[in-house]
């Protein structure tokens, strides 16, 4: 599994981490890329690095933006980072974060070889009631809240570019 987040994206993700973590038998090698602007912006700090980091099997990757004083670690935004470090393609990504992180993320897979089936997202930015009443989250026929929030990204090249 590659898990790919960026700054409060990490929230979403995490509970899929977790699963994960708590049915390593069934996974092999994880990968976590995280960023956020800033050391302070990274949403649980203190647990990835006290648990997830130490765990076997678990490779976090954590990068900020831009130098920070107190920082030793990578610097730099996602995708690069994502692209920067390469990753086996026999994996299952899931991507959240802002939309322009999960464009650029997802550009960045496919260069190093993912076929978009592996890759899924979430678009739940889209969303306003959550509950298929207010009809403002629709790309094309799909209703975010209704069909998503978490779509495969080959399924996303099915719809109309509107998200
Ligand atoms: S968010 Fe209101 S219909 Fe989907």
């Amino acid at each position: 599994m590659l898990f790919v987040a960026g700054g409060i994206g990490l929230a979403p993700l995490r509970s899929v981490i977790n699963y994960v973590r708590a049915n390593r038998q069934n996974y092999g090698t994880v990968d976590v890329v995280y960023g956020s602007r800033s050391k302070d912006d990274l949403v649980d700090y203190r647990e990835i690095l006290d648990e997830w980091c130490k765990e076997e099997g678990m490779n976090v990757h954590l990068t900020i933006d831009r130098e920070q004083e107190g920082w030793n670690g990578h610097v730099g935004f996602v995708p690069n980072y994502v692209k920067e470090l390469g990753f086996d393609t026999n994996k299952t990504a899931i991507i959240c974060g802002p939309p322009i992180m999960i464009k650029f993320t997802l550009a960045g897979l496919i260069e190093l070889g993912f076929d978009k089936t592996q890759v899924y997202t979430t678009m739940e930015l889209k969303m306003k009631c959550g509950v298929g009443k207010c009809g403002r989250c629709n790309i094309g026929s799909k209703y975010v809240c209704k069909d998503g929030p978490v779509f495969r990204c080959d399924q996303l090249d099915e719809m109309p570019d509107e998200y």
